[in-house]
């Protein structure tokens, strides 16, 4: 069989490396960090981790859990980042592939060559050969700021940051300090309410609405309460907004602007919090930045306030800097993938977790990495070329009429129809594999090499 190559040991990594481990691959998981677990290893030493002191997971355990290796019960619903990460440390020891991870390592480059094998080149100076790659570098860690800032984000004499930069190391960061805080994602939601304990005064920005949707309803975590497959997306529209009308009411209530789009059309913005901070007068909600002068925040309406930090909560790019940009890359955060994972040019180099579910990414992350090592195994056969590229363009098309155009938006997925759909095409791959005689779709070449 070929051997693989798993760039990153974050959840996603592992889950490959998993798959890996148990399906018997020649293997190596190359870890820039000297642990797993990537962005929930607050203050991780590879830089890349966007957690703050305060993180807990907003997509509740049982979504969150591998299925085969499930957290403690002895955690709550929602866990502090520092049980996430030790669970996935755990996970590691649990299924036995610790020595398969070089740690400290970072991968600097990696490029077919002419006999489209992989040269893999490590920050070390090693360069190895392999078959596959199994991409799994994160895709919540190279900030965007504004593009392109606002008038006078130069001459402001206060300090402006990314929320990537925001640890909560420091309990005093925020204290007495005029706090605006830009975005209406989930690290805007959860730095404007820590800010609102000890500034002076947060404005929370928003060039748009957004549905803030609470952790819990009726006593239970809120991503539990639907988990079916296949149900219309009109009807769990019509059930989610009922269910924000009666449990939350309207944004505009709090002084939040009306959400332009409707429920379940943008990534969710989860928070217990935000609307009761509003509520007590701790969180000023605002339109968009305008400008900045040099010590003041001038938003879309013509108010202007006076501030000491900004804080952009602005998203990130996704971004792979050890492929030459012409070989692949995600414009805008976008690249085309079939159901998420297979490349539609390269047949041999596979993503993990590169997708924003209305639910959590890990057991997707395990499911996906069981698929490629079905399909790497001569287990499971893609469809025609064509009928890759016509399934990617149908799925695209769905997907971007369906969401608020944005590059938050670009690898959007329904967690239980995903499942149920990769269920299906498994089903279909494997019966097209039988046809084929279980030929391997990716000729173990380097390792064939490496014997001769
Ligand atoms: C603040 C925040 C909170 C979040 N909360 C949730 C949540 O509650 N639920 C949820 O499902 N998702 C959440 N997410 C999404 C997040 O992306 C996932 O939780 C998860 O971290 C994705 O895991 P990953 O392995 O794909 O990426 P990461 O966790 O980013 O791990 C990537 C790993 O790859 C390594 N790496 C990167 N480049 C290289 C290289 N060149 N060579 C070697 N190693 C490399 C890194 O060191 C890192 O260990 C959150 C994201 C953020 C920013
Ligand atoms: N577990 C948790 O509690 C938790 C906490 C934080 C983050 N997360 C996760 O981490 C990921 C990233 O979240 P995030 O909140 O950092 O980023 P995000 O979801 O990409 O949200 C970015 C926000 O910034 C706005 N924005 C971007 N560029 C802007 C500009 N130039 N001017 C004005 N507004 C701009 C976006 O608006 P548009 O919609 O208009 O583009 C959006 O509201 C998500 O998956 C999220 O769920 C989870």
């Amino acid at each position: 069989m070929p051997n693989v190559c798993v760039i990153g040991a974050g959840s996603s990594g592992i889950a490959a490396a998993k798959a890996l481990h148990q399906r018997g691959f020649d293997f190596d998981c190359i870890e820039k960090s000297d642990r797993v677990g990537g962005n929930w290893v607050w203050k991780n030493r590879n830089g890349m981790s966007s957690a703050y002191r305060s993180l807990h997971i907003n997509t509740s355990r049982e979504r969150m859990e591998f299925p085969d290796f499930p957290m403690p019960k002895s955690y709550p619903d929602f866990p502090h980042h520092t049980h996430i990460a030790e669970y996935f440390d755990a996970y590691v020891d649990h299924f036995g592939f610790r020595d398969r991870i070089t740690f400290q390592t970072g991968v600097e480059h990696a490029a077919p060559g002419a006999d489209g094998v992989w040269d893999v080149r490590l920050d070390s100076g090693e360069t190895r050969r392999y078959d596959a790659l199994m991409v799994a570098n994160g895709h919540h860690w190279d900030a965007r700021m504004p593009e392109p800032a606002f008038p006078g984000a130069e001459v402001f004499a206060g300090r402006q940051m990314h929320s990537h930069d925001y640890t909560g190391e420091d309990p005093n960061f925020f204290r007495d300090k005029r706090v605006v805080v830009l975005g209406m994602g989930n690290s805007a939601m959860d730095i404007a309410v820590e800010a609102s304990f000890s500034a002076a005064a947060v404005y929370l920005a928003a060039r748009r609405g957004a549905w803030v949707i609470p952790k819990y309803l009726f006593g239970r975590p809120l991503d539990q309460i639907s988990t079916q497959a296949g149900v219309p997306l009109r009807v769990r529209q019509a059930f989610f907004r009922t269910l924000l009308k009666v449990g939350v009411g309207d944004m505009q209530r709090y002084g939040l602007p009306k959400p332009e789009h409707g429920v379940l059309e943008a990534h969710p913005t989860i928070s217990d919090d935000i609307l009761s901070r509003i509520a007590h007068g701790e969180i000023a909600p605002k339109p968009n930045i305008a400008r900045l002068t040099e010590r003041t925040v001038v938003f879309a309406d013509g108010s202007e306030v006076e501030a000491d930090i900004v804080v952009y909560c602005t998203g990130y790019k996704v971004t792979f800097p050890f492929f030459d940009a012409d070989l692949i890359a995600a414009p805008e955060n976008d690249l085309p993938l079939f159901r998420r994972v297979f490349h539609p040019r390269h047949g041999n180099v596979f993503f993990i977790g590169l997708l924003q579910p209305l639910g959590a990414i890990m057991p997707i992350a395990a499911v996906q990495s069981d698929w490629v090592c079905d399909y790497l195994s001569g287990r499971y056969a893609l469809p025609s070329p064509p009928a890759v590229r016509a399934d990617i363009a149908t799925e695209r098309e769905r997907m971007f009429k369906r969401y608020v155009a944005s590059k938050r938006h670009t690898m959007q997925v329904d967690y239980d129809d995903y499942l149920a759909d990769l269920v299906k095409e498994r089903r279909y791959g494997a019966n097209r594999a039988r046809e084929r005689g279980h030929a391997l779709p990716v000729r173990p070449r380097a390792v064939e090499a490496a014997a001769a």
